[in-house]
């Protein structure tokens, strides 16, 4: 367990081109993230291993990043090679000043706005991105937060449509953590028109009678990566899979639900409204996802240390030659 001193207040973090103390980085306020929440983010889990910082599932977390781009327009300022360089310079700094112990589990932070002009709402012509990077400690949910589950309370969501874009104008996400925060709940679950969208930061997932469901990828909901991930680890534990709308009363009388994201991974649901999910208590279709999701961590863990092992291999070969 990582001593919390340990842990830096004031990470060493990316921003347009240069390492700078988070202190001091600063951005112009004409910068269109701040004017308009013009621009996109990412949020990936890095696993801190005996064997090195493996970044979890980070191929399709750049993917989303770079849809998330194309989506508004904004051209991606890095390949994923560029990207993963550009962590690990992050990591590297954090580390080397001893701000992130080799021990500790953390989150990649990226934001790329469109960048720095005149205040006017369409695109500027011959602007360069906003690009800023920062790893910081992940804190996930405790033994007793998946030993008993959350509570969560529920709201109509009045998001704008596009919800599939990785935006960071979150001021509608914002506004329904803080619903949760004033009813001392640990997430808000949003419906549509009387159908389940997601949380105010997670996806949300409903077992019934044994089958797990969620509401299909559109654009009322952002695809999480574990969206994918729990598809796969389904049909690895048996548990069959459907992807379809629920309605409010359906989840209501569910016998599980689920939450999951980067920094919740998969936590249950046992209270919603006041309500006891279920019988109260986290299931077994929970139990055996996030059973499934540590052996996951695990073999991309070791998946990645093989193929670091292969490149030192062949760096050794070639100099003995
Ligand atoms: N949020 N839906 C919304 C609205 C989210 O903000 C998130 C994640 C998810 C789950 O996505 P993923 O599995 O890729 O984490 C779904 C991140 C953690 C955040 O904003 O910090």
């Amino acid at each position: 367990m990582t001593d919390v001193c340990a842990v830096s207040l004031d990470p060493i973090v990316y921003l347009n081109g240069e390492l700078v103390p988070l202190s001091e980085a600063r951005v112009p306020v004409l910068d269109r993230g701040f004017i308009f929440g013009d621009g996109i983010y990412e949020v990936a889990p890095l696993y801190a291993r005996e064997s090195g910082r493996t970044a979890f599932r980070f191929p399709q977390h750049l993917a989303r990043l770079a849809r998330s781009v194309g989506k508004i327009g904004i051209a991606n300022p890095f390949d994923d090679a560029g990207w993963r360089e550009l962590i690990d310079r992050v990591v590297a700094a954090n580390e080397a000043d001893g701000g992130l112990p080799a021990d500790q589990d953390a989150i990649a932070y990226i934001q790329v706005t469109r960048g720095v002009a005149k205040r006017g709402h369409a695109f500027p012509a011959g602007i360069r991105p906003t690009v800023f990077v920062m790893v910081t400690p992940l804190h996930l949910p405790d033994a007793a937060q998946r030993a008993q589950g959350v509570r969560c309370v529920s709201a109509e969501d009045r998001r704008w449509l596009n919800c599939d874009i990785k935006s960071v104008s979150l001021l509608g996400n914002v506004l329904m953590a803080q619903f949760a925060a004033e009813n001392d709940a640990f997430e808000t679950i949003q419906f549509r028109d009387g159908m389940l969208t997601e949380g105010s930061s997670s996806n949300v997932w409903m077992v019934k009678d044994g089958v797990l469901s969620a509401p299909p990828r559109s654009h009322k909901i952002l695809e999480g990566i574990r969206y994918g991930l729990i598809e796969e680890l389904t049909a690895g534990c048996g548990i069959r899979f459907e992807a379809r709308e629920i309605s409010e009363a359906e989840l209501r009388a569910a016998d599980e639900i689920i939450v999951s994201s980067a920094t919740k991974e998969v936590l249950p649901v046992t209270l919603l409204d006041g309500q006891p999910v279920g019988d109260g208590k986290p299931g077994a279709v929970f139990a055996a996802l996030y059973a499934a999701y540590q052996r996951a961590k695990d073999k991309e863990a070791q998946v990645a240390q093989h193929a670091q092992q292969g490149v030192e291999n062949e760096s050794r070969e070639r100099l003995t030659v």
